[in-house]
């Protein structure tokens, strides 16, 4: 439950960074895996740009493990991996219109080109990103984005959606993929949420967990609801037909070959009609049937898009333009502190229902004390609370001419409300904890820990059943459900026989685990999945990381001081120790890894740096930078007396006049390609 201040104490940006990592990835769990997300996507956002302008302004900091260097996050288990045969890309955001601006500028500032460059624009659709491939005309695979690179294999729940075609009109390439996004009208989703609601289940936060949900459906899979999910095409990635070179086009023969289109689409001729676009459809978006939550512009021309280049994770000739979030006002009924598995406090408003953007909200985190006193929310006061087409809402302010009379400011409360013990506030932390070890609430989140997804992944261990067997005192440790036995587990109130045995069976399969998930359900503060792979493939096993010092852990590439400084406390301590040799002797175990040696890309153009500069044929620039990395060699953007060499292609821009005014060396396409093969 609790959260980082989100960027309001920057320490030393290395502590940042790992601060914006951890949270981050965290964050991108909860949606992509759980699909169940904690914040806005606003926020999301700005926790993401804060790291790649760190990243940037450091480019030393820059982590293995960093999620810039990742999109999206990694296939769940239950559907069979695929590798898709074009990655799909994630998109940088504008907020505003001098971002959409700095996007155009940049754009053409690549391009090396004063002219105005045209945009293709569509809605963005808040739903799903899916891939769908074709063999000769028909449906054979369908796959959610995944972490871009390998999605899940959703075929047969894709081929149950009215909207996919199963195969495609006219003539079709013998090979085609198409990605487009899967979404839930938001009429179709309203229903769904309200029979959800009269049957006692839980609603869905919003149309794109719907969807999410619909499609990852294993069980007892629902047809209806797949039906009603609709597929809208945007990009084609293998099987491009040669004669196709705009946005434009992709998207009339998408169209010819009947697939569903994004709707309302436009040619932009320059970035103010882009943000005209814009504006227009923010209008629009109220009584818009389907969500959306921006527009997308993509540079027309396909031959400068591959220009343009692409980045690890977003390609630079594309954007989306976000809408601001949507905000509403509602009374704060009021304030309680939640105990999560660290034991931190976390203030929580209660609210009175309100609807954002078609969602019902009615609580919403106030993080900590010192966020509880920035914003003096208090109990009784009207606030303003903001969704951006998405989950937890945040309290964006209080309306101070509401406030009724004789409020009170909000304290947490001095004792833990749980278990009554002293709660305590380290120096300079912004948390207040609970310190008993023992205390329930802990050791409830703690059990719902291990049994999570990056952890050990216990099928059926859930916030029910945990309850159940901390009351009847079965768990005093989260170890010990490695020791419960069918009979004790029958003896509980709600538990059959056969859910006695799938619990044993799914602990039997937990204990098999890795390295790394094991470090993660320990609860490792600091360790999520990320952290855990690079300290498991540095150590190997569990006894040598729990013998190192803080220099040893340091040395480990992408852990930092802080990271290092708590990795050592925590195995310092004599009840970790006992808890690991619990594990193991009621039968966890994993194999022990090989080490991993880094390499370093060595080669003839070792220590050279180049200036790429107009169109190479039949060589896009990310290619020519590729290729000149792989040799050893660097590429910049701009030219100065250290430049090794400027590659000129067809008109080529002012690069080379300033290549020619500081005598830098000029090559053409064929110099250029005879000293790539050396
Ligand atoms: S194009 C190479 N067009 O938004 C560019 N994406 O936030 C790939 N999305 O991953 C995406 N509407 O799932 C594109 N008209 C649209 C879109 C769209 C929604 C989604 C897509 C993408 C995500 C990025």
């Amino acid at each position: 439950m609790a959260r980082g201040s989100g960027g309001a104490r920057a320490g030393a940006p290395a502590r940042r960074i790992d601060a914006l990592i951890r949270e981050i990835d965290r964050h991108l769990r909860l949606y992509w895996q759980e699909d169940d997300p904690e914040i806005s996507d606003a926020e999301y956002d700005r926790l993401f740009r804060e790291l790649v302008a760190l990243e940037e302004a450091h480019p030393k900091l820059r982590r293995p493990d960093s999620p810039t260097r990742r999109v999206g996050a990694p296939p769940a288990e239950g559907f069979a991996p695929v590798r898709h045969l074009v990655p799909m890309l994630s998109l940088d955001n504008a907020m505003n219109a001098d971002d959409m601006r700095a996007f155009d500028e940049r754009v053409r500032r690549v391009l090396d080109r004063d002219d105005p460059v045209a945009f293709a624009a569509e809605p963005k659709l808040d739903g799903v990103g899916v891939e769908l491939v074709y063999e000769r005309g028909r449906l054979e695979i369908g796959a959610t984005r995944g972490d871009g690179r390998v999605g899940e294999d959703v075929t047969a729940n894709l081929q149950q959606v009215t909207s996919v075609p199963l195969a495609v009109a006219g003539d079709a390439p013998e090979r085609l993929s198409v990605y487009g996004e899967l979404i839930f009208p938001v009429r179709a989703f309203e229903k769904l949420n309200e029979t959800r609601l009269a049957q006692g289940e839980e609603p869905f936060a919003n149309p794109r967990n719907a969807a999410a949900g619909a499609l990852r459906q294993i069980h007892d899979v629902d047809r209806r609801r797949l039906r009603s999910l609709s597929f809208h095409a945007y990009a084609i990635g293998a099987g491009l037909p040669e004669a196709v070179s705009s946005q434009v086009e992709v998207l009339e023969t998408l169209a010819e070959w009947g697939f569903p289109v994004s709707p309302d689409w436009a040619l932009c001729a320059d970035v103010g009609e882009a943000i005209a676009y814009h504006e227009r459809l923010q209008d629009q978006r109220a009584g818009y049937p389907i969500e959306i939550d921006g527009s997308v512009f993509k540079v027309n021309e396909l031959a400068l898009q591959r220009d343009v280049g692409e980045l690890a994770r977003v390609p630079r000739w594309a954007i989306a333009f976000k809408f601001p979030p949507q905000q509403e006002t509602t009374r704060v009924e009021a304030i309680f502190a939640s105990v999560g598995r660290t034991g931190a406090l976390t203030p929580v408003a209660k609210l009175e229902p309100v609807r954002v953007g078609g969602v019902t909200v009615s609580n919403a985190s106030l993080h900590n004390q010192d966020e509880v006193n920035r914003k003096d929310v208090r109990v009784g006061d009207t606030v303003v609370v903001q969704r951006a087409g998405d989950v937890i809402p945040q309290i964006v302010k209080v309306v101070r001419s509401k406030r009724p009379k004789r409020t009170r400011r909000y304290r947490l409360p001095g004792d833990c409300p749980i278990c009554g013990t002293r709660a305590e506030r380290a120096e300079g932390e912004a948390v207040t904890r609970c310190p008993n070890r023992a205390c329930p609430a802990k050791l409830k989140n703690r059990l719902l820990h291990l049994a999570g997804r990056d952890a050990l992944d216990v099928d059926g261990l859930g916030e029910k059943l945990v309850e159940q067997l901390l009351e009847a005192g079965l768990v005093e440790r989260p170890a010990d459900v490695f020791a419960l036995g069918r009979d004790q587990l029958v003896g509980l109130e709600r538990m059959g026989e056969k859910s006695a045995e799938n619990l044993v069976a799914a602990l039997e399969r937990a204990r098999d685990t890795s390295l790394p998930r094991f470090l993660v359900a320990l609860g490792v503060p600091e360790v999520g999945a990320g952290v855990a792979d690079l300290l498991a493939r540095h150590f190997g096993d569990i006894e040598p990381l729990m013998q190192a010092e803080v220099e040893e852990l340091e040395a480990v590439d992408g852990v930092g001081p802080i990271i290092a400084e708590k990795v050592v406390r925590f195995f310092a301590e004599d009840a970790h120790r006992d808890e690991v040799a619990r594990f193991r002797a009621l039968g966890v175990r994993w194999p022990r890894l090989e080490r991993a040696e880094p390499t370093a890309a060595e080669g003839p153009l070792t220590g050279e740096t180049f200036v790429l500069t107009g169109t190479l044929a039949g060589l896009s620039r990310d290619e020519a930078k590729r290729r000149i990395e792989a040799a050893g060699g660097k590429v910049t953007t701009s030219v100065s007396k250290k430049t090794s060499y400027v590659v000129a292609g067809e008109s080529p821009g002012s690069k080379l006049r300033k290549a020619q005014e500081l005598e830098v060396e000029v090559l053409d396409q064929e110099a250029f390609e005879k000293l790539l093969s050396g």
